[in-house]
């Protein structure tokens, strides 16, 4: 068998207080992200997602348990290593107005990584991140333009294409649709669908909304106050859940999901 693109054991993290106990945000949790597949992160608000996610991306301390990616521990990857790994693992926000510097034009801040990490000259620069604004469904054109110019969606989509410049392995997506209403959420988990097939890159899928991940993950794994209550391939956990707390999750979906309100329009004004 292949080893996983990214396998996460035991992982503890602990967030410390002023007074009192720290709050255990992740109490010895365990997955595994194949290569090219994407895994749907689900629970409620405080379940502790976002800090796992955030543990990935080596932006909260862990406190144990490891996280291994291609074969590599980067539990804790120092910061040379950590820019070294900026160009596999990448991070699709929820909010990209706040992602994107507003007084930078789009195609200063989607070059910036590549600038600094001296990969390419100006040139090869600026064709990568067109081809990856192309890529999103957006035209050269949004390179001199700054963030404000720009709808919800299409800074969701200029904020999915800063990750792509890296031509990373790995996006870690923190709810990148729940700012967003119901068609635009289809256009761009339509994108995020596109953008695996194209170029085989796995996501950590992070949603409170377990109807949104379902038809993007190939497997669910459900938190409940920092720990995996239930995990699986995403249809029989759908159908069968075996946790109350999945069950009542599922029960929370809301009833118009967004693929079923638009199946597949690709375009957004
Ligand atoms: N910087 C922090 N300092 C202290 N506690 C924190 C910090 N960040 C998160 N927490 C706590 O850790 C727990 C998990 O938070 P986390 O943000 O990972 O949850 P989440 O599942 O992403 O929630 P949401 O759906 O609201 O985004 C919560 O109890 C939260 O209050
Ligand atoms: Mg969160």
């Amino acid at each position: 068998m292949t080893e996983p693109l990214l396998s996460i054991d035991d992982l503890t993290v602990r967030y410390p207080r002023r007074r009192g106990e720290p709050v255990t945000a992740l109490d010895g949790v365990s997955l595994t992200v194949g290569h090219g597949r994407t895994v749907g992160l689900v629970g409620e608000s405080g379940s502790g997602k976002s800090t796992l996610g955030k543990a990935i991306l080596g932006l909260v301390p862990v406190g144990g348990g490891s996280i291994t990616f291609d074969g590599r521990d980067i539990t804790r990857a120092g910061r040379r290593e950590r820019r070294e790994l900026s160009s596999q693992i990448q991070v699709v926000f929820q909010d990209p107005y706040g992602s994107l510097n507003p007084v930078k034009p789009i195609g200063r801040t989607l070059g910036e990584p590549l600038r600094v990490q001296r990969i390419l000259d100006a040139r090869a620069r600026r064709d990568r991140v067109v081809e990856a604004l192309e890529r999103v469904g957006l035209p050269a054109a949004v390179l001199d333009r700054y963030p404000a110019e720009f709808s919800g969606g299409q800074r969701q989509r200029i904020a999915i294409a800063r990750a792509l410049v890296m031509r990373p392995r790995l996006i870690v997506c923190d709810e990148p649709v729940s700012a967003l209403d119901l068609s635009l959420q289809a256009q761009i988990l339509n994108l995020f669908n596109e953008l695996r097939a194209d170029l085989g890159v796995a996501y950590l899928f992070i949603s409170h909304d377990l109807g949104v991940v379902r038809y993007l993950a190939d497997d669910l794994v459900v938190l409940y106050h920092g720990s995996v209550v239930e995990s699986g391939a995403t249809q029989p956990v759908y159908e069968r859940p075996r946790a109350d707390y999945t069950k009542r999750l599922i029960a929370a979906i809301p009833q118009t999901t967004p693929q079923e309100k638009a199946p597949s329009c690709k375009s957004e004004s």
